[in-house]
């Protein structure tokens, strides 16, 4: 069976960085199916050839030392372009009669990736319709939706309205690269293959949860989009919402993908609700100094470019265990990493009548980089009466496995292929997580509440984010990962 992958939005920075890189990549370790086809659809001219020559350069430069000029060829081979306007649609006539020709046959499956604008996401579908092309009387046919989808909880149903006007959610693919990392599907293998710590996984042992996706990079060329998005909705909503379900669920009975997307949804239906009084108390928000001097940004921008967001999960689990999600650019550094902070031990019997405070145990999952997780616990120092010192058992990917963690989207789209949507959002999953995000999007707009912190880049936010931290009787965990 031939599969074809359609790429609208094909002269974006997200094909030539992620996608092709991607698929080169699955190519080089002979994982791509054969018969794969790759056509790149967008306005800009190109013939065959003048695509495959600006990729190489840009696959070259995102693949680094894989990069392989005779494998290059003989992939290159499998790329197409089809030059075309979204809007027009003898352009997906003409498409159609293309793929027809390119990949024959009534079993030839066809991949439509959305790696457009977002505002042309729900005209690219309303077209993939009326041409005929998601006819599955004629072979497989995908639909891949790249973020944001939707900007809050009425666009995103809007989205999936037109969706399923034309495909079944079983045919949809909603991308939240984030799931695609090794390190968040290991924290599934960690939680249930693994008798030990799911016990210790709730309200009985754990105190508190922290989720932090800290980047040193500010948001440079990417203004325009930024100013309409702003942090809850480029981090939060997405991507740090997917962290922590997949952090609190509870086992599915088994490994797929709707059994394992119901136990995320159980999830985010437990979150408490905001009203704009909670909001005020329990988020921060922030903007780094020199944010307004950025490429398109306006002089007075009120736009959040660190946010900190505490859920409560009205659960039996979870109960009392508050989880602080934390995001921002131009922080310390960059670090992804998910901190389970276990309960302090009910009495230290070491101290010998002098004061001695012993830190609890934690468990910090760190998703990228340095790759692995560190359990930290408390020791005897040697030599030293009964002082203690926290340590810990540090175990990295790099260490125990050969090879570079591969890139999120070599795995999203191999499951793609294979029809696995295990990774990506359902419908019902995009919604429930802008219904937690509005509330605070909304009044932060409305009310200003809390006020816009101002933070220095190289930091790891306001101060105000330390001070609420404090108030609510803890600590942020600002650790840069140490690579080794
Ligand atoms: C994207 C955001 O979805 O994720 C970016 O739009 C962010 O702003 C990026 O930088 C982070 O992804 P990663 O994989 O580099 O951690």
């Amino acid at each position: 069976m031939s599969s074809s992958i359609v790429i609208f939005g094909a002269s974006g920075d997200l094909t030539s960085r992620k996608l092709i890189p991607a698929l080169y990549q699955l190519f080089r370790k002979k994982r791509l199916p054969p018969e794969t086809r790759i056509v790149g659809f967008a306005r800009s001219k190109f013939s065959h050839d003048g695509w495959r020559e600006k990729l190489r350069g840009t696959t070259a430069e995102f693949t680094g030392t894989d990069f392989q000029t005779p494998l290059w060829d003989e992939f290159a081979k499998l790329i197409f372009y089809h030059p075309g306007d979204i809007g027009q649609e003898e352009d997906f006539h003409r498409l159609r009669r293309f793929l027809d020709e390119l990949a024959p046959g009534a079993d030839a499956a066809r991949i439509y990736y959305l790696a457009t604008a977002p505002q042309f996401y729900a005209e690219a579908i309303a077209q993939l319709g009326a041409s005929g092309l998601a006819d599955e009387m004629l072979g497989t046919r995908r639909i891949v939706v790249e973020k944001p989808f939707g900007t809050d909880f009425k666009t995103a149903r809007e989205l999936n309205i037109a969706v399923h006007r034309v495909f079944g959610e079983r045919q949809v693919y909603r991308i939240d690269h984030f799931l695609g990392k090794e390190t968040v599907q290991n924290i599934q293998v960690f939680r249930f293959a693994n008798s030990i710590f799911e016990p210790l996984w709730n309200r009985n042992f754990v105190d508190h949860v922290q989720i932090l996706a800290a980047e040193e990079v500010p948001v440079g060329r990417r203004g325009a989009y930024y100013e309409t998005a702003g942090v809850l909705r480029d981090m939060f909503q997405n991507h740090l919402l997917q962290l922590l379900a997949v952090t609190a669920m509870e086992v599915p009975s088994r490994f797929e993908a709707d059994l394992v997307r119901n136990e995320k949804v159980k999830v985010l239906q437990s979150i408490r609700p905001f009203t704009p009084q909670e909001v005020a108390e329990r988020t921060i928000r922030g903007q780094y100094v020199g944010y307004r001097q950025e490429p398109d940004v306006a002089s007075d921008s009120q736009i959040a470019t660190f946010a900190a967001v505490k859920l409560c999960i009205d659960n039996w689990r979870w109960q009392g265990v508050p989880f602080y999600l934390r995001s921002g650019k131009a922080m310390d550094c960059r670090t992804t990493q998910i901190v389970i902070q276990f309960r302090e031990p009910p009495h230290i019997v070491f101290a010998n009548g002098k004061e001695q405070q012993a830190d609890a145990n934690r468990l910090v999952i760190h998703i990228q980089p340095a790759e692995g997780m560190q359990l930290y616990f408390q020791t005897k120092v040697p030599d030293a009466g009964m002082k203690m010192r926290l340590t810990n058992l540090d175990f990295r990917f790099g260490a125990q496995f050969a090879g570079v963690m591969p890139e999120a989207y070599e795995r999203l789209l191999l499951d793609v292929l294979a029809g696995d949507p295990s990774l990506f959002s359902r419908s019902d999953e995009v919604e429930l997580a802008w219904t937690i995000m509005d509330p605070i999007l909304s009044a932060w707009e409305k009310t200003r509440q809390p006020e816009l912190a101002m933070y220095e880049p190289g930091t790891w936010g306001p101060d105000a984010s330390r001070q609420w931290m404090e108030h609510d009787g803890r600590q942020w965990v600002d650790m840069c990962p140490v690579l080794k």
